[in-house]
């Protein structure tokens, strides 16, 4: 029996094996129960409140929805709604959301004001994303990868391609290892995770039959691999001057169809979202403007693929963070 009533969701490596299993298959049954119209609502009166000191569109829509799915309450709180670290310490604020609310998720900048805040809150606490870890997506997204290759993803190869020790990169690596999945992070080695998080990960993987990796080559990392995933070079808090630093290092790990060509036949393209794809946005624009670069992390021609499974995985955010809620709240 599976209960993780009361718990926080700061980093997965808080999470066994079978806790992550429970969280995946709860968010198919709540995906299926929404679909075939016979949802129940577990969290009817509860109030949670949604702090983002960054901006989103999936991680709060998908809060927003699922709580309201639910039965429960929902407050949005942004970068400069309430007094927290300007005139309020994390810990007051804490107290404060502990009392009124059942649940706090927080998008913050350090990992260690989520700590903080979960340390004082009195009720689950939710990291919607910090510079460390993102677990919340990785629930949508090891289940999106369900989808598509079955239950049992044991030894399926997962390649995250670019900046591979940053918040997506680092959570890819820690659920894989929990989940025995074949793990290679592919950027250049100044990129590759902290070796603290790599020996913690290595450590788990011993246990799971999980292989994890370390390449620089992208054709030797995408050779034979079931998912080929990137995220952005540049991250929410990353200051803009790192841009062309960055585009230097990142740009031989674009994922493009020359990776899918060495991939498996089964491939699909992953990404946690938002994408430079396009010139449709307006750093995109501005980055063309600077660099000449059209489109950065991943091609275009692979984004709008059949192989690309990203609007899948962004969906399945509100799905799997309902499980979240429901088996941390009802
Ligand atoms: N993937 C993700 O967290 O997207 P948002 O920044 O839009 O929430
Ligand atoms: N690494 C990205 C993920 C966005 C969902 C960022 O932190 O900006």
């Amino acid at each position: 029996m599976i209960n993780i009533k009361g718990r926080h969701l700061l980093t997965l490596l808080d999470y066994s094996t079978r806790e992550i299993e429970y969280l995946l298959d709860l968010s198919r049954d709540l995906k299926r129960a929404k679909y075939a119209g016979t949802e129940e609502k577990k969290l009817n009166g509860k109030n949670v409140v949604i702090l983002f000191q960054k901006t989103s569109t999936r991680t709060r829509c998908a809060f927003e929805v699922a709580a309201l799915d639910q039965g429960a309450h929902v407050t949005y709180i942004g970068a400069d709604g309430s007094q927290m670290g300007i005139k309020e310490s994390i810990a007051d604020t804490a107290r404060v959301l502990g009392r009124m609310y059942d649940a706090i998720e927080f998008r913050c900048f350090k990992q260690a004001d989520c700590d903080e805040l979960a340390k004082y809150a009195g009720v689950p606490v939710y990291n919607g994303l910090s510079e460390l870890y993102h677990p919340t997506q990785m629930i949508a997204d090891y289940m999106t990868m369900r989808e598509k290759f079955g239950h049992d993803l044991k030894g399926k190869k997962v390649v995250f391609f670019g900046d591979a020790r940053n918040n997506v990169a680092n959570s890819l690596m820690i659920c894989a290892a929990k989940l025995g999945v074949h793990f290679v992070a592919c950027g250049p080695k100044e990129l590759w995770p902290a070796k603290d998080l790599i020996a913690k990960c290595e450590e788990i993987a011993k246990e799971t039959g999980s292989k994890l990796e370390f390449e620089e080559d992208p054709m030797k990392a995408a050779k034979g691999a079931h998912v080929l995933y990137t995220d952005i070079w540049v991250s929410m808090g990353e200051p803009k001057e790192i841009w062309e630093q960055r585009i230097k290092l990142l740009q031989p790990y674009q994922v493009n169809s020359k990776l899918f060509e060495v991939a498996d036949k089964e491939a699909i393209f992953m990404h946690c979202l938002p994408s430079y794809h396009d010139l449709k946005t307006d750093i995109g624009k501005d980055i063309h403007e600077k660099f000449g670069l059209s489109e950065m992390e991943v091609s275009n021609e692979v984004f709008e693929s059949k192989r690309s499974w990203v609007f899948e995985e962004a969906e399945n955010r509100m799905h799997s963070i309902k499980a979240i809620m429901v088996a941390t709240l009802s």
